[in-house]
């Protein structure tokens, strides 16, 4: 099972222009995604996401997660892997994905951004998107996706993380 994970703006912005997206998200949200986190066995992210969360990730002492960070040169990375832990590809999604289950990783969360948010739509393998929308109108930045994707969402569930933060989560039909 794949879910897409995301934070945005009211107006659909992942990011501040020129900012990381890691900035704006209410504690709300961050409890949301600590404690969800942990029913996962593995995270998907691209690789500027991984940029602005490299420290917290190589640091991080947690054995819960084979984390696959997707760039076009994982041979420039070869400091930052750690074998079963933080992993560099070039795979495309379906291929990623099956070696995830073939490694017995059942339960993955996309974390971004927004390059492999569309990129991993457009291949058709996310099995819900569970989006927080934050109170704010950033008017640009990094946007959830970078093409249209019109593939029709049924709305399973709508829940205020706080008075001011909605939980929205859909699947694709
Ligand atoms: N609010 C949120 O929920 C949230 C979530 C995630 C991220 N973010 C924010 O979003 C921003 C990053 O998003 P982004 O869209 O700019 O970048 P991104 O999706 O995190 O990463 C893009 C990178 O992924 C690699 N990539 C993309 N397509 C590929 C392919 N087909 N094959 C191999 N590698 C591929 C490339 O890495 P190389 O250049 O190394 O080849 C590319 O530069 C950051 O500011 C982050 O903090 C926000």
């Amino acid at each position: 099972m794949l879910i897409l994970i995301a934070a945005q703006s009211l107006d659909g912005f992942i990011a501040r222009p020129d900012r990381a997206g890691t900035d704006f998200c209410s504690e709300a949200d961050a409890s949301f995604l600590r404690d969800t986190l942990k029913k996962f066995d593995s995270l998907i992210m691209g690789r500027k996401t991984f940029e602005t969360l490299r420290e917290r990730i190589l640091n991080s002492d947690t054995k819960r997660y084979l984390r696959k960070i997707i760039t076009r040169s994982p041979a420039a990375y070869a400091a930052d892997t750690r074998p079963d832990l933080v992993e560099f590809t070039d795979q495309p999604p379906i291929e990623t994905l099956s070696e995830l289950a073939g490694r017995g990783r059942k339960k993955t969360a996309l974390l971004g951004g927004g390059e492999i948010y569309t990129q991993y739509l457009e291949a058709g393998v996310v099995d819900e998107l569970w989006i927080t929308i934050e109170p704010l109108l950033f008017g640009g930045g990094t946007p959830l996706l970078g093409k249209a994707n019109e593939r029709p969402l049924k709305l399973l569930s709508h829940h205020r993380l706080s008075d001011e933060t909605l939980l929205l989560k859909y699947k694709p039909l």
